[in-house]
């Protein structure tokens, strides 16, 4: 199938035990410390405090998003679309989707941690309203690169909706259907 066909059917589910094995083979195509099953798993069984979606073409996995929210703050856990599906904004879709869920939950701040030489990713949180607060010296161990921190603030403010609004106006295809 190709692979504007298959954007045309990307659906935002809840991300379930199922979906694992499709995760972890991106999580390895594009981290060089990927994380493993383990993580995954804890992750998935924290219920309260985190929310956890994969973006699905049919049965495919092409990505998936993670946020942990605790006293109004929402922090992006992890991101990651598989590389053939790079550039056709399911990560945008992903990241509207973990902001309505924050909204839903009382989020009014969101953070997030990004290599420092990540400016593709970096950009993809610009266009959230994400600023660079702080860094955090040699964070990714296996290279000793720092971490850019990010902010992006009031999150439930008019002017933030109408952002969210913008940003979901100019997704090309489907529907957001994230429900928690
Ligand atoms: C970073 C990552 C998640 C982005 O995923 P993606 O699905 O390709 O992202 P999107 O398509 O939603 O948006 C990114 C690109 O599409 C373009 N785009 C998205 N929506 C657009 C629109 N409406 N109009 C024009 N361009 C648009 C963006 O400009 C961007 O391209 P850029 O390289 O010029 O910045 C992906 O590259 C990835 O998995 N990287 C490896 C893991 C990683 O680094 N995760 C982040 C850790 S902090």
């Amino acid at each position: 199938m190709k692979r504007s066909a298959l954007v045309a059917d990307v659906i935002v589910v809840p991300m379930r035990k199922r979906h694992l094995t499709q995760v972890m083979r991106i999580e390895a195509k594009v981290y060089p410390r990927p994380w493993s099953l383990g993580i995954f798993l804890s992750e998935l069984n924290l219920t309260d405090s985190r929310h956890y979606y994969v973006a699905q073409s049919g049965r495919k996995v092409v990505g998936y998003c993670g946020m942990m929210t605790a006293v109004g703050e929402g922090h992006i856990t992890n991101i990651a679309v598989d590389p053939e599906f790079w550039g056709i904004q399911v990560a945008t879709r992903l990241l509207v989707n973990a902001f309505e869920v924050g909204l839903r939950t009382g989020v009014k701040d969101m953070t997030l941690e990004v290599r420092a030489s990540n400016s593709r990713a970096q950009r993809l949180y610009f266009r959230f309203g994400f600023v660079p607060v702080g860094v955090r010296k040699s964070y990714y161990k296996e290279n000793n690169e720092d971490a850019i921190v990010m902010w992006t603030y009031n999150i439930d403010s008019p002017s933030f909706e109408a952002r969210l609004l913008e940003i979901k106006e100019g997704l090309n295809v489907g529907e957001i259907t994230g429900n928690s």
